[in-house]
C-alpha cells in the first residue's frame, strides 16, 4: 500500500526549514504531495507557478518519484479527499506555532474524521525561520542566504530590485 501525506503550506518562498520537513517526511511516507494553497484573501510575494518552480529546484535532490508538487483552492480536507491522502503533514517549530496548528488539524478531523496530521519538528537550526522574515529581510536587502537556498535567494533579490 502507498502511504500517500499532503504537505500544505504557502511556500512563499520555500526556506530550508520546509525542505527539512519534506526529507523527514519521506522517511514516514511513500508519497508527499507538496501543495500550495492559492488563496484570494492573500496577496503573495510569488505567483504560484514560480513558487511551484521554486519548490521543484529545492528538492531535485530526492527521489523524484516520491514526491509530487501540486496547488489547491478551497478546503484542505476536500483536497486531502481527491488526492486520496492518508495525512497531513505540517512542520511544528515552537510552542507559538502549537495553538495555531492544534486548531487546524483538529478542524480538519472533525471536517474529515478519517485524517490525521503529523507533525514533525525541522532541525533545531532551523527553528527560528519562517517565510515572512525572509521576505522581511530581503526586502531590506539582508543576508538570507541562510535561510533559503541560493536559487531561492537568487528569485528574491530579482523581485526585490524589480519591485513587484
Ligand atoms: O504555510 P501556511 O500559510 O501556514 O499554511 C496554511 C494552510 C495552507 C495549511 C491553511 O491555511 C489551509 O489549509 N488552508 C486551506 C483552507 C482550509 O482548509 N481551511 C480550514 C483549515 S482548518
Amino acid at each position: 500500500m502507498c502511504v500517500k501525506a499532503v504537505y500544505p503550506g504557502s511556500f512563499d518562498p520555500i526556506t530550508f526549514g520546509h525542505i527539512d520537513i519534506i526529507e523527514r517526511g519521506l522517511k514516514l511516507f511513500d508519497k508527499i504531495v507538496v501543495a500550495i494553497l492559492i488563496n484570494p484573501a492573500k496577496t503573495p510575494l510569488f505567483t504560484v507557478q514560480e513558487r511551484i518552480e521554486m519548490i521543484r529546484e529545492s528538492i531535485k535532490h530526492l527521489p523524484e518519484e516520491k514526491i509530487e508538487v501540486s496547488s489547491f483552492t478551497g478546503l484542505l480536507v476536500d483536497y486531502v479527499k481527491t488526492i486520496k491522502a492518508k495525512a497531513i503533514l505540517r512542520g511544528i517549530r515552537a510552542i507559538s506555532d502549537f495553538e495555531y496548528e492544534f486548531q487546524m488539524a483538529l478542524t480538519n478531523r472533525k471536517l474529515l474524521k478519517d485524517v490525521d496530521t503529523v507533525f514533525m519538528m525541522p532541525d533545531e537550526r532551523f527553528s527560528y525561520l519562517s517565510a515572512n522574515l525572509v521576505r522581511e529581510v530581503a526586502t531590506f536587502g539582508g543576508d538570507i542566504s541562510h535561510f533559503v537556498p541560493s536559487h531561492v535567494e537568487k528569485k528574491l533579490k530579482e523581485k526585490f530590485l524589480k519591485g513587484d
